[in-house]
């Protein structure tokens, strides 16, 4: 059997194939908050090309501090939820399913491009690095009040109400790549002595919260998923766990919530951690019986029937990105190239990909 192009249960959903594409932010949209026509017919094209489950760009969850890099969009406005109306009842004609995925930076947010001009974190570490795209250190974040944590926990509330309204068939938190929600779960950017720091339990309890908060508004027919990583964009040390005990104990408690599956993000899926020998998709599927979808280092047949031995389903980023009939290619099993880091900068160009 074809596993890659086998149909796969997720909850009521039958997706056609294994296959689909990553979330990829594009940073196009203008002040209004809505990606440029050809970002969002970017994504119902990958539908039509075959993949069975597309993502969106990062969503950012408020007008505060949520933001970190200029062009990003949102889903809050009535405006902005019907923009993309079109974009998910055409994904969904091509029998595809449409996931918006939300995100708030903490502190890698850039002050600039969010309008109340602030930056805000569980502690108050900067990255080490400067921002790449103001060449300039990355301001030192106000720690989150519980004011503050309900505000946040509002955004993702209120931007996942926009994803059902406007159609989508799912929403997934992004809790990996040093975002907001890896800096809770991680010691080294997380130092906080209340009931949100310490323990991985405490650490654990701002995503708790969020997902626990979005879930309310979750109809039975949609998803809800989250996202996980063992690496990030910025000081790796945030997003990276501590220990093999330490993230199973996380998808643990993932476990526990009520999401329908679990994006395991690595930025090369067969690499194994912590010395165990196991890659991180290994590592969750000793504890969790949660659906597992995959993402890094996949470019082609083999690579992608590798990765479905350990998880659910696959996502393509930068294959998806660049090469259009990427899913035709894969189930033709032509020989194709692995795209480096720099080749994919050109999702930040205004010029429409194919
Ligand atoms: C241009 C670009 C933008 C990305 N934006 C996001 C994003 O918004 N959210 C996210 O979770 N991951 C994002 N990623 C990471 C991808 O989802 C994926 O995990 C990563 O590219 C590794 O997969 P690959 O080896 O197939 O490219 C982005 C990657 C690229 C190349």
């Amino acid at each position: 059997m074809d596993k890659l192009f086998s149909p796969f249960h997720l909850k009521h959903f039958t997706l056609k194939n294994r296959i689909g594409v990553a979330p990829m932010t594009r940073m196009s949209a203008s002040e209004d908050s809505i990606p440029r026509q050809d970002v969002l017919d970017f994504l119902v094209r990958r539908a039509r090309n075959g993949a069975g489950m597309v993502y969106t760009e990062a969503i950012v969850t408020d007008y505060e501090s949520a933001q970190g890099y200029s062009g990003q969009a949102r889903m809050l406005t009535q405006r902005q939820i019907d923009a993309w109306k079109p974009v998910v009842r055409e994904i969904q004609k091509t029998g595809s399913i449409a996931i918006m995925q939300m995100f708030h930076c903490g502190r890698m947010a850039w002050p600039e491009v969010n309008p109340a001009h602030r930056t805000i974190a569980p502690s108050p570490i900067t990255p080490k690095q400067d921002n790449p795209l103001t060449k300039s250190p990355y301001p030192i974040p106000d720690t989150m009040s519980r004011f503050d944590i309900e505000h946040v926990i509002t955004g993702f509330v209120e931007t996942a109400r926009g994803a059902i309204e406007a159609g989508f068939d799912g929403v997934e938190i992004h809790g990996a790549h040093g975002y907001l929600i890896s800096q809770f779960l991680s010691s080294y950017s997380n130092k906080r002595s209340d009931d949100y720091g310490g323990s991985v339990k405490n650490r654990f309890r701002f995503a708790h919260e969020v997902i626990q908060a979005v879930n309310k508004l979750i109809p039975d027919d949609r998803l809800l998923i989250t996202r996980i990583s063992n690496w990030g964009v910025a000081d790796m040390e945030v997003s990276l766990f501590d220990t093999k005990e330490e993230y199973q104990e996380i998808i643990k408690l993932l476990s526990d919530e009520p999401i329908d599956a679990i994006s395991v993000s690595t930025y090369e899926f067969q690499q194994t951690a912590f010395g165990t020998g196991k890659n991180m998709a290994q590592l969750a599927r000793e504890v969790t019986e949660l659906p597992l979808i995959l993402c890094g280092g996949i470019y082609d047949r083999a690579s992608a029937e590798k990765a479905l031995q350990d998880a659910d389903i696959i996502l393509a980023g930068k294959s998806a990105l660049l090469n259009p009939h990427w899913v035709e290619d894969v189930r033709t099993n032509k020989t194709l190239k692995r795209y480096k880091s720099e080749e994919a900068d050109i999702a930040y160009t205004s010029e429409a990909l194919p």
